[in-house]
């Protein structure tokens, strides 16, 4: 970490004074009287980076006429710039604020590193400056007061701070980080210990597995032997069920012909009944035929009679009713006569008629009934007499005609029976024939079923027999599938053996990779322990470190005094394997010889303590990976007589190609110009000010 400017704000003395620019110089000295605010420009730092400070709270650094302050420190590390700005508000609702920043060349800006709490962005401003707060004040932050801080600590804690310095505690955590490794690579090989004895368990079933695979296919092939029987006696059943159902079906069909015979029969009986009964009616009309042929006669002669009588009833009516006409032609004279002697005057023409002309009229009126009238009714009444037509005598033929009539019909059924006679006779004959030859087809074909049935009842029992074979095959089967089933099951476990196996080979490995490891990291945790490479770390820089110091001392004090670092000590109550103690004693020498450092005066134990300081700053400073190259001494010349001082001034500034940065802090007037940069504090009403005097 190397100061490139401080700014404050009502920071304790300070109110708003000009930034502190450090980019200027490499050793500056802050002058001024007692109490205008130089060492609060190191509290301000100090407070920036890591919120600790002399003050005991915070709230203490408020300017006493404000409420609020901040300070903004911008910082180098490497090539990189940061800023810090931490902020106060006191009071009873008082907090806290902070942020940090990174510039970016590239837009000329700050970024923000800053975190979700301020815990985390002290944790990230720490892992960037990489020295603690308690470090810093023990090397390279020479307080004012406070230049013993590193040799009045116990042994111990300067060990500690030694041990921080070098970076040890890496070496530490490197240590209990493989330690640990090694703990659970011995976890682990115990683990794989289980495992292996589990598996070779496992694996102890082998020849059980291998038995019973060998049983069940032993098993399998009897199985599948019995089956091959089983099922040659199935085929044999079979044929015979075969044969039985195409007996059956056989069955059936006679059945069926059977039965259409007896429908044949059954109608020809009834066809040769009826015809049986037509030729008997053919038969009765023949036997009766004379009597037939007679009534017939007898109904022809009737008719021929009846058809001449029919013509002289035609006749007679034809005659009665020129009769009637003569009849009326007679009326109507013998009216005209009755009328004519009744009146006087003609009934024709009206006239009068005389008694004699009226005589004469009637006279030949009563001439035409005579000679015209009557003479034809009478030659009708002959002519009727001699047709000679009896009414009743026709009604009796008539009558006997219809009683005949059923002669007619007897005779045409004779007539056409006759014909068909033989034509009957030789149907009832066919008919007599085919039912002769159905009966015996009826014969034939029974026996055929009786014979079948026969064959049927024989084959019978093989079905029985299937049946049983078939559930004796499918037992068998069932066991063949439940015994392949095993077998399934018995592979899985064979598999499974060759899965363990595998895993044996693999776990043996493990095993002993997980030996190897537990003591490749034990070997480890060993070398980075404190007796290890720790131990050898501190042997190495502690002779550097005393050299260091004893050069600065050399100057200080013209070799008169000399310090040596003693890192181990037995312990007094030994223990087997704990006979060291950590420890950092100081051992101070002068011509006189080794003397306790109370001992020594305030001028000298200063001088002590500056070297020590100097050389473990300038340590933390070239240290691979240190990020504080920065020291600040605060008030270092207070016990020092004047040869004291020039030789302190000498001995800074000859460190100073050390350090990026040196601040010297002091209110000794003549010494404000010995170092390259002067900067002057002063305070007035308006708080401490900062002036750069070059
Ligand atoms: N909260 C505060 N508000 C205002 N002034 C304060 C506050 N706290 C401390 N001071 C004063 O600030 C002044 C500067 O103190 P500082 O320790 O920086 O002095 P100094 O310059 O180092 O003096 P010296 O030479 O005596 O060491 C002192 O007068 C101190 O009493
Ligand atoms: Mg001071």
């Amino acid at each position: 970490m190397i100061p490139e400017k401080l700014t404050l704000h009502n920071f304790m003395s300070y109110q708003s004074p000009d930034s502190l620019d450090f980019s200027s110089f490499n050793i500056a000295c802050l002058a001024g009287e007692n109490g205008v605010g130089k060492s609060s420009l190191l509290e301000a730092i100090s407070w920036a980076l890591w919120g600790k400070s002399r003050a005991g709270a915070d709230d203490d650094l408020v300017n006493q006429n404000a409420n609020e302050m901040w300070v903004d420190f911008v910082f180098r590390i490497d090539k990189n710039l940061y800023k810090v700005l931490r902020k106060r508000k006191k009071g009873k609702r008082g907090h806290s604020e902070l942020y940090l920043y990174s510039y970016h060349r590239k837009t000329s800006g700050y970024h923000s590193l800053s975190q979700d709490t301020i815990a985390s962005t002290q944790n990230k401003i720490e892992e960037l400056i990489r020295t603690p707060y308690r470090i810093f004040t023990n090397s390279a932050y020479l307080r004012q007061g406070k230049a013993d801080e590193f040799f009045t600590k116990t042994a111990a804690e300067r060990k500690e701070i030694l041990s921080e310095i070098l970076d040890l505690e890496l070496y530490e955590n490197l240590s209990k980080k493989a330690r640990e490794k090694a703990k659970s690579a011995k976890t682990q090989s115990e683990s794989v210990k289980i495992q292996i004895e589990e598996l070779k368990l496992e694996l102890s079933k082998e020849d059980e597995i291998r038995n019973q695979y060998h049983k069940i296919k032993n098993t399998i092939r009897q199985v599948s032997d019995k089956l091959l029987i089983q099922e040659k006696k199935l085929k044999n059943l079979q044929l015979k069920i075969s044969q039985k159902d195409s007996f059956d079906q056989k069955k059936a069909n006679l059945q069926n012909t059977l039965d259409e015979i007896v429908i044949k029969g059954k109608k020809l009986r009834i066809e040769k009944q009826q015809s049986d009964d037509e030729i008997n009616e053919i038969q009765r009309l023949i036997k009766n035929e004379k009597k037939i042929l007679i009534g017939f006669d007898n109904l022809k002669r009737l008719e021929k009679q009846d058809q001449e009588l029919n013509d002289k009833q035609i006749k007679v009516l034809e005659l009665n009713k020129k009769t009637a006409v003569l009849e009326a032609a007679k009326d109507k004279i013998e009216k005209q006569i009755g009328r004519i002697t009744q009146i006087s005057k003609c009934p024709t023409c009206l006239r009068s008629l005389p008694k004699n002309e009226a005589k004469i009229i009637i006279s030949s009126l009563k001439k035409e009934i005579d000679q015209d009238v009557l003479l034809k009714l009478n030659k009708i009444h002959q002519l009727i007499k001699k047709i000679n037509y009896n009414s009743l005598e026709h009604q009796r033929i008539k009558n006997q005609i219809e009683e005949l009539q059923i002669f007619q019909d007897q005779r045409n059924l004779l007539d056409r029976n006759k014909a068909v006679l033989l034509e009957k006779i030789k149907l009832a004959e066919k008919y007599t024939a085919e039912i002769k030859i159905l009966k015996t087809e009826y014969l034939v074909k029974n026996q055929e079923l009786k014979n079948i049935d026969k064959e049927i009842k024989q084959l019978l029992p093989y079905q029985i027999q299937f049946e049983k074979q078939k559930s004796e095959s499918e037992n068998l089967q069932n066991q063949m599938s439940s015994e392949k089933e095993n077998l399934g099951m018995i592979i899985q476990q064979q598999n499974q053996i060759a899965n363990f196996k595998k895993k044996m080979v693999g776990k043996k490995d493990e095993l002993k990779k997980t030996y190897t490891d537990a003591e490749i990291y034990l070997e480890l945790a060993e070398h980075f322990s404190k007796k290890g490479l720790q131990a050898r770390i501190l042997e190495n820089a502690i002779p550097e470190i005393e050299n260091q110091a004893n050069q600065i001392l050399e100057k200080l004090t013209q070799g008169a005094m000399q310090i040596s670092l003693v890192t181990q000590r037995l312990k007094k109550a030994q223990k087997p394997d704990q006979n060291l103690i950590e420890t950092l004693d100081i051992q101070i020498k002068d011509s006189l010889g080794l003397r306790k450092y109370e001992m020594f005066s305030g001028g000298e134990a200063f001088r002590v303590n500056f070297a020590l300081r100097i050389a473990l700053s300038k340590f933390l400073a070239q240290k691979v990976g240190a990020k504080l190259q920065f020291l600040a001494i605060d008030e270092g010349f207070g016990t020092q007589d004047d040869r004291g001082k020039t030789q302190l001034v000498e001995a800074i500034n000859s460190i100073s190609r050390d350090f990026e940065k040196i601040i010297v802090i002091t209110h000794i007037q003549e010494l404000k110009d010995s170092f390259g940069t002067r900067i002057d504090v002063t305070k007035d009403e308006n708080g401490s000010q900062i002036k750069m005097v070059y």
